[in-house]
């Protein structure tokens, strides 16, 4: 099993969907010989059982590491760029600033509290709050304003709610839609008026693989997602020939303290077992699934790419590849069956 996840692993590099034409082309040329392993694909064919059980971790969560390692050395394309990263305090958002930094390009990080922001070289800390229109507008205008221009916005920051969709409060949606929505329309549509002006961009959309799969109690979660990534293709048909990229980045479970921060609703008694099976295992998935290094890989590689794909899904193997490809093709009925069983309910 080792070897095969390795073969499959050892075509990844190549195989992403954002290659160039020339990438393509070449692809006959590199069937042999076969293309240098990387160093962490040696590592996974070299490990041995003791390597499990010394570590007391699963086989998946050290592979997962492993693939995670850092990549060669960086692409010259990524070189100094500017970059407006929303929710770079914790999780996925720290990770991109750091992987970001560690390249030589200039983030400007958002936080609430930029206390909380890391000091990284390269890293200008902003206060922003999605759930504020004017810290918005504020946030990124004077970091505009200091970096001159910005070469890409991602907009990554978020939470969640967790409660049963017949009971959700109004004001509970507006909060998810103004924090996943509306907050994030607002810099994309700040954005593009300064890429239109300079002629070029990127723009990248953490949205989520909830707003394909939703996850049962996150019912205002999961619709803001999916109205994230609406929008997000709506502009990627409406922007004609132009030379700014929009990209959905659809995360599956990254193992971050994203849950933490979810508010939990009072549950009734009669759901209570369906909603304590659904968190345990939105628990354990999460705690099982790959860290956000993982996502700051693929932003690096979507920036250093002239081409990059309209929507990306990222996370372990069954997660972002496997499940949605199946469920591509099988009748809603069977995949609501699906989604229960998989959460147990
Ligand atoms: N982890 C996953 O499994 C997963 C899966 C799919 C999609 N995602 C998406 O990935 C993004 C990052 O999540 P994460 O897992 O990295 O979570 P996280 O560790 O909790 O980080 C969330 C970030 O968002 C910021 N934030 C939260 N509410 C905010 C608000 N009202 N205004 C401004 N910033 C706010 C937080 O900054 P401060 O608290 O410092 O303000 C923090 O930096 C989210 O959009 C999430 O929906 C995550």
């Amino acid at each position: 099993m080792l070897t095969a996840i390795a073969t499959m692993r050892h075509a990844t590099p190549e195989a992403v969907p954002w290659k160039t034409p020339r990438d393509r082309r070449s692809r006959k040329s590199r069937a042999a010989p076969r293309p240098r392993m990387k160093p962490a694909q040696l590592r996974i064919l070299s490990l041995k059982n003791a390597d499990y059980t010394a570590s007391g971790r699963s086989r998946c969560q050290i592979i997962t590491d492993l693939l995670c390692s850092p990549l060669s050395e960086p692409s010259s394309k990524s070189l100094n760029k500017t970059i407006f990263l929303t929710g770079a305090s914790s999780g996925i958002g720290l990770a991109i600033a750091e992987t970001l930094a560690a390249r030589g390009h200039q983030i400007w990080g958002t936080s609430r509290d930029p206390a909380r922001l890391p000091r990284l070289p390269g890293l200008h800390p902003v206060q922003l709050d999605l759930s504020d229109r004017q810290s918005i507008d504020t946030a990124f205008n004077t970091a505009l304003a200091e970096a001159n221009h910005f070469d890409v916005l991602i907009n990554n920051a978020g939470s969640g709610h967790f409660g049963s969709a017949e009971r959700l409060l109004e004001d509970e949606v507006l909060r998810q839609f103004q924090i996943l929505v509306f907050g994030h329309l607002h810099l994309m549509q700040l954005a593009l008026k300064s890429m239109h002006a300079q002629g070029s961009g990127l723009i990248i959309n953490v949205t989520s693989l909830a707003a394909r799969l939703p996850v049962p109690f996150m019912a205002a979660y999961n619709a803001a997602k999916a109205a994230m990534a609406a929008f997000t293709m709506s502009i990627q048909l409406e922007l004609g020939n132009s030379a700014i990229r929009i990209v959905d980045l659809q995360p599956a479970d990254i193992r971050t303290a994203f849950n933490d921060a979810v508010v939990r609703d009072h549950i009734p008694e009669s759901m209570e077992e369906r909603v304590e099976k659904t968190w345990r295992a939105v628990e354990n998935n999460m705690a099982n699934a790959p860290g956000p290094e993982l996502v700051a890989r693929h932003v690096l590689r979507l920036m250093d790419s002239s081409n990059p794909p309209p929507r990306l899904t990222v996370g372990d193997m069954f997660q972002s590849k496997i499940a949605p490809f199946l469920l591509r093709f099988l009748p809603h009925r069977v995949q609501i069956w699906g989604l229960k069983k998989y959460y147990g309910i």
